[in-house]
């Protein structure tokens, strides 16, 4: 492979990569702007320039400039090199660049930080961006200089709605042009442009357009400073005081690596944002998918209860086990239904299917009903774990639709269901209301919740450890961000009490053992274990400052 020196330092590099590509395939971060690892190259900011040395007995680049002499007092004639942006030179075999060890790279930086911060407001302390920043980065790392402009600095619109979901601040913008490029090269959709030149130039709607459609979000992920804030997250928390954990989307199968940012000491997820993988998502989310942390605070199930729609009351987890295990206990095997879901981690579905094979029950599927499709990321199937239940089912599973059909012909008395989702509507659903024992394990409010008998609440994919298997087969893990909710647990573990009072014939298992069964039994859904190579919860491609946007 072909290797240039960073810094002194070898670097390898693949045929066509840029100085800024190359180092960000091996993790060192040259500063930048307006550069993306998912977007073309705009090489409007100047923050990546670096210095280029001469091929040996090549002639130097030189710039002729005036240096301030401060013996004689004046500015005298001199020379320095030509510096070059690094996010737009491609890199050649021996070639010798300068970063962080060139004077010359170190004061051009300076200037381009000072140049960006004239006419900026410097709000930080009500900006939205502050802690994660680029303006902020750099200034620490690359400037630390007084501002030496005295004049009132250039005024320009602020919180401007670009759309239902968008704000604009066009006094902090640096105009990178990255909000521009994500609609035109992601989205297809021109709907930003920039208006005037110098100084006075803003991001602007195209006639007749706000910013909506399902991608909106992204502009403001790329957005390297806090000029576009999105409407859920703007006055909501300060970056520093949210954990993130690496999670998966639970928004549809192409199972999108994402971040959940929580405050642990309130117990509550602020945002959801892309995390990076190439295979995946490469650097993006669609909009319903950043909003799906929504999940774990609305419409959540957080006690146990027991009775009929209307004649439910609250219960201890005991009495409702308790409840759970009379309706069942003394049914004909033949009479149970256990619906397994598509919206559950695989260890869930896992522990549920071995509780209806032990009981000889038959097994269904809910799912949520699909949804629109698109060519950028967005799956048909709104479900993330389709075929890890299917999967750990045998292979194939019957329909919500057969269940209501086979209750229809009195042949179910009984049903344990995971997920309270539903892909037929809820005239078709009716008949289940016959059902003498319905049991839901629970996280969130849905479809099936008004036929149940006894809710056992349980954890939120945001509130337990878990894994998803995607539409092409991919499974990946995601980690807890938050304790469980109310007297939710992991339903792997509701399954295991429920089975323990039935007395039926299935070891209680934590969740490490239900993975070691899936590596056994189920490989092709089983997660990646950590050090193996394969990336567990799909890693981020490259290291750099992913995740906020690079
Ligand atoms: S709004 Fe943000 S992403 Fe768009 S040009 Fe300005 S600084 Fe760049
Ligand atoms: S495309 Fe699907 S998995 Fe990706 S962010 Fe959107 S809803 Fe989530
Ligand atoms: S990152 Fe190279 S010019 Fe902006």
């Amino acid at each position: 492979m072909p290797t240039f020196k960073l810094d002194d330092r070898e670097i390898p590099f693949e045929k066509g990569d840029t100085i800024l590509r190359a180092a960000y395939r091996v993790g060192i971060g040259v500063p930048h702007y307006c550069w993306h690892p998912g977007l073309s190259v705009a090489a409007n900011c100047r923050m990546c320039l670096v210095e280029i040395e001469p091929p040996p007995g090549g002639r130097p680049m030189l710039l002729d400039i005036l240096r301030w002499d401060a013996a004689k007092n004046d500015w005298v004639p001199d020379r320095k090199p030509k510096l070059q942006p690094g996010c737009q030179i491609a890199v050649t075999d021996g070639m010798v660049v300068r970063s962080e060890t060139s004077k010359h790279v170190a004061e051009a930086r300076s200037h381009v930080q000072e140049f960006l911060l004239l006419n900026h407001p410097v709000d930080c302390p009500i900006c939205d961006q502050a802690g994660e920043c680029k303006l902020q980065d750099y200034w620490m790392s690359d400037d630390r200089q007084p501002k030496r402009l005295r004049d009132e600095p250039v005024h320009k619109p602020k919180a401007v709605q670009f759309g239902p979901k968008i704000v604009y601040d066009a006094e902090r913008c640096i105009a990178c042009t990255r909000c521009i490029r994500v609609c035109d090269e992601v989205v297809g959709d021109h709907v930003l442009d920039l208006r005037e030149r110098g100084n006075r130039n803003e991001i602007t709607l195209a006639p007749g357009r706000t910013l909506d459609g399902d991608y909106a979000l992204m502009t403001e992920h790329v957005c390297p400073v806090g000029a576009l804030t999105s409407s859920h997250f703007r006055f909501k928390a300060r970056v520093w005081t949210l954990h993130e954990s690496p999670s998966v989307c639970p928004g549809c199968s192409t199972g999108c690596n994402a971040w959940l940012d929580a405050d642990t000491r309130e117990q509550r997820v602020y945002r959801a944002r892309p995390r990076d993988n190439e295979a995946v998502n490469q650097y993006w989310m669609c909009d319903d998918g950043m909003m799906t942390y929504t999940r774990v605070q609305e419409k959540r199930v957080l006690r146990p209860r027991t009775g009929r729609e209307g004649d439910r009351t609250e219960a201890t987890y005991d009495t409702a086990i308790a409840k759970a295990t009379e309706g069942l206990k003394s049914l004909p095997r033949a009479s149970l239904a256990v619906v397994l879901s598509a919206q559950s981690s695989t260890e869930d579905n896992l522990a549920l299917a071995d509780l209806a094979r032990a009981l000889g029950a038959t097994m269904y599927l809910s799912a949520k009903p699909p949804w629109r499709a698109d060519k950028i990321l967005r799956s048909a199937d709104q479900n993330p774990n389709r075929a890890g239940a299917k999967a750990v089912a045998g292979g194939s599973v019957k329909s919500l639709g057969d269940l209501v059909a086979e209750v229809s012909a009195g042949h179910v008395q009984a049903v344990v269901a995971l997920g309270t989702d539903a892909d037929v509507d809820a005239d078709t659903l009716a008949p289940l209301a016959r059902v003498g024992t319905v049991v839901l394990l629970a996280s969130n409010d849905g479809p099936l919740a008004r036929f149940a008998t006894v809710i056992l609440p349980v954890c939120t994919w945001a509130e337990s450890d878990g894994s998803f298997t995607n539409g092409k087969g991919r499974a990946q893990t995601f980690r807890r961000a938050l304790l469980p909710r109310g007297e939710s647990i992991p339903a792997w573990e509701a399954v295991g009490r429920l089975a323990t009072a039935l007395g039926a014939d299935v070891p209680r298992r934590k969740l490490k053992d239900l993975r070691a069964v899936l590596s056994e039994r189920y490989p092709i859904v089983a997660p990646p274990t950590p050090g193996t190579g394969a990336s567990p919860a799909g890693t981020s491609a490259a290291a750099g400052d992913a995740g906020t946007g690079a």
